[in-house]
């Protein structure tokens, strides 16, 4: 009898603000069995659950900076070392920046582990905005829809838990434009380092959920245990 091989697999989506990452690595997350791990879901939960950390989050969230590296990674590592991250991770969010993308590399080899498939999800800058625009949360639960793309059944109804949706105070237009200009100073640079190595691979975020994440999804055939 052959004995079935089962391995951790680390999944890395980049892509700019709005850009559909969350989406999507729900949706792999579950096909996959891997954790979804989005540090922007950790912080707002933070920030509900009014922690020490949350409130020095939110001073640099409301304005679209970067959370200081070490604020991001003190709340990252007990998940990551925890069971339920054992069988490996969707990263959404993280890496944003290269000492992020250092300490997730030390992390993972701590673990006998490494990133197994960087995707990059491309969308032209005018999507990106009114993805933002159109976006609206659950104030309970946290799904994610949008007016046009991905709409709740019942306006401003989560279909999921019944709860308010609303706008996210950091998709407001002002702060978008920082966001982006973060994101390209901080989280681009990322894409070079991880294409020297070998495992990016750039994905057309245009089209539908289903659409991009059938591309996405073929793209991670080679994780699948
Ligand atoms: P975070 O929450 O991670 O924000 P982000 O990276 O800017 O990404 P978004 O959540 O805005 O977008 P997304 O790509 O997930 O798109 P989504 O799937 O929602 O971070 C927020 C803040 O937290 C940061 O600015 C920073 O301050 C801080 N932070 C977080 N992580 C950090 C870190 N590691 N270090 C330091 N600071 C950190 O989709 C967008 C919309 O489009 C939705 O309405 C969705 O329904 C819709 N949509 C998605 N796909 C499609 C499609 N194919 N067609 C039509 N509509 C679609």
């Amino acid at each position: 009898m052959t004995a079935m091989v089962t391995r951790a697999c680390d999944i890395v989506l980049l892509g700019p603000p709005g850009a559909g990452k969350g989406t999507q690595a729900k949706r792999l997350a579950a096909a996959f069995e891997l954790l979804h791990v989005s540090t922007g879901d950790l912080l707002r939960d933070e920030i509900a659950r009014r922690t020490e950390l949350g409130s020095e989050a939110k001073a640099f969230m409301v304005k679209g900076e970067l959370v200081p590296d070490e604020l991001v990674g003190k709340m990252l590592m007990g998940l990551l070392h925890s069971q339920a991250a054992s069988g490996g991770c969707v990263y959404d969010g993280y890496p944003r920046t290269t000492a992020q993308a250092a300490l997730l590399d030390g992390v993972l080899a701590e673990l006998a582990r490494r990133i197994d498939a960087v995707l990059f999800i491309g969308v032209p800058d005018e999507v990106i905005i009114s993805r933002m625009d159109g976006r609206r949360s659950c104030s309970e639960c946290g799904a994610v829809f949008h007016l046009t793309g991905n709409p709740p059944r019942q306006d401003g109804v989560c279909d999921a838990c019944g709860g308010a949706l609303g706008q996210r105070e950091d998709d407001r237009a002002e702060v978008v434009v920082e966001r982006l200009r973060v994101y390209r100073h901080y989280t681009q640079p990322l894409l070079d380092l991880y294409r020297h190595r070998g495992n990016l691979t750039e994905v057309d975020g245009l089209g539908g959920v289903d659409e991009v994440f059938g591309r996405l999804r073929a793209a991670l055939e080679s994780c699948r245990r």
